[in-house]
């Protein structure tokens, strides 16, 4: 038997096919550059591109987002269950028994057709900021705050979160923010979404076991480390020291770096415009001149580019909102991607089983209990 190809990581692996996206020629989604969805069109357009294939016609646009609104309520019987878990239960893990508990109360649960699987996307979709902002605010001993079938996706995140309307500028700015974390093709959690779903599993458990995979720092915590490390850094003043040090002990710096895109994150560049535009509306001048600083030095010392996370902490920070729900926005838009990559394995499966090398110790006799 001939000995199987190993890259460790699975770094270079090309490991299944997909029509979602590429990042061949910048990121795109189903052919689209991320830099015109970002421009031209909002959120749901973007979701509805990635789930169903094509861009939304004005009536398939207004279609979905009454479904989204008719959705994102949750049944008060599993939102009553959802609030009995401690306030004290870290957000991504709360998201993850979310949406474990989601398959209970939807009666297709277990149906992983084509039709079923898309309609089930759907639903995720509109209930997972439901139950993360009404799970948010009782932490801070607020009541939920009901959906606004009148808002967008992006406004209505913000609304049942902080309770108020957001200004036309932060609206886009979270709008742009999830149309650019919505979709990376084999990234370690949409591939762990792909792995679960290709044992002919159903989207639920695909989504629960994504979110397991994207909560670590090296994926998507890493937006959250980043508020870490430039609060520790505290003004411009201190980053060229603090950075100088970190790179002399090797410390990992998140936000920078990434597997795939050597020479630049198309996200991160078109993210740091709007860092800029809400640093002007929010007093984050300061923080924008940190985060300068640490970029320039990472860059030409290490050759690391930033990646998106670098400037969406930034972003939500901007917008008034705490760091633990920064890794939840991404799976808010992320379970967009990852439902695409459910329905598309399903569609054309083969059960995913790679082979391991094996490294432990060659044939041994048995050892009777009595003789060890
Ligand atoms: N800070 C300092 N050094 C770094 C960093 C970093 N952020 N990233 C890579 N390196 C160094 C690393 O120490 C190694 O150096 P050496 O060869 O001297 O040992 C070299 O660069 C190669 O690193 P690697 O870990 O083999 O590279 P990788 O392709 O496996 O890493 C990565 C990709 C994203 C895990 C890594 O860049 C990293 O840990 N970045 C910080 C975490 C982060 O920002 N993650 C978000 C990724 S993008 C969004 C998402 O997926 O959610």
């Amino acid at each position: 038997m001939t000995e199987p190809i190993y890259s460790p990581g699975l770094e270079g692996v090309v490991a299944g096919e997909t029509a979602i996206s590429t990042i061949a020629d910048g990121l795109r989604y189903r052919g689209y550059s991320i830099e015109d969805l970002a421009k031209h069109a909002c959120f749901e357009e973007v979701a509805y591109l990635i789930l169903h294939g094509e861009l939304p016609t004005e009536s398939q646009l207004s279609e979905f987002r009454g479904r989204l609104a008719q959705y994102a309520p949750v049944d008060a019987e599993l939102l009553d269950i959802l609030l009995r878990i401690p306030t004290s239960t870290p957000l991504m893990d709360f998201l993850r028994t979310g949406t474990s508990a989601l398959a209970h109360w939807d009666a297709e649960a277990a149906d992983v057709s084509h039709d079923a699987q898309v309609r089930k996307a759907e639903r995720l979709l509109a209930k997972l900021p439901t139950i993360l902002a009404a799970h948010f605010r009782l932490r801070h001993s607020e009541k939920p705050v009901a959906p606004d079938p009148a808002l967008s996706f992006a406004a209505n995140v913000l609304w049942m979160l902080q309770e108020k309307v957001p200004s036309k500028t932060f609206e886009r700015a979270m709008d742009v923010s999830l149309t650019l974390y919505a979709e990376h093709e084999f990234n370690a959690s949409t591939f762990t979404s792909r792995v679960i779903t290709s044992t002919i599993s159903d989207l639920h458990s695909a989504v629960t076991g994504a979110i397991g995979a994207l909560k670590g720092p090296l994926h998507g915590g890493a937006n959250e480390r980043v508020m870490a490390v430039l609060e520790e850094v505290g003004s411009p003043d201190n980053a060229e020291q603090w950075v100088r040090n970190a790179l002399a002990n090797k410390v990992r710096i998140m936000g920078f770096g990434h597997r795939v895109y050597k020479t630049g994150d198309p996200r991160a560049v078109y993210l740091k415009t709007l860092c800029r535009e809400l640093a002007v509306e929010s007093g984050g001048e300061d923080l924008e001149k940190t985060a300068d600083v640490i970029e320039t030095i990472v860059v030409g010392e290490k050759g690391l580019p930033p990646n998106l996370d670098w400037p969406s902490a930034r972003l939500y920070h901007y917008m008034g909102l705490e760091v633990d729900l920064y890794t939840p926005l991404f799976v808010l838009s992320r379970v967009v991607g990852w439902s695409a990559h459910v329905i598309e394995q399903s569609d054309n499966n083969r059960l995913i089983r790679p082979r391991s090398r094996y490294t432990g110790p060659g044939p041994r006799d048995w050892v009777a209990l009595d003789q060890r």
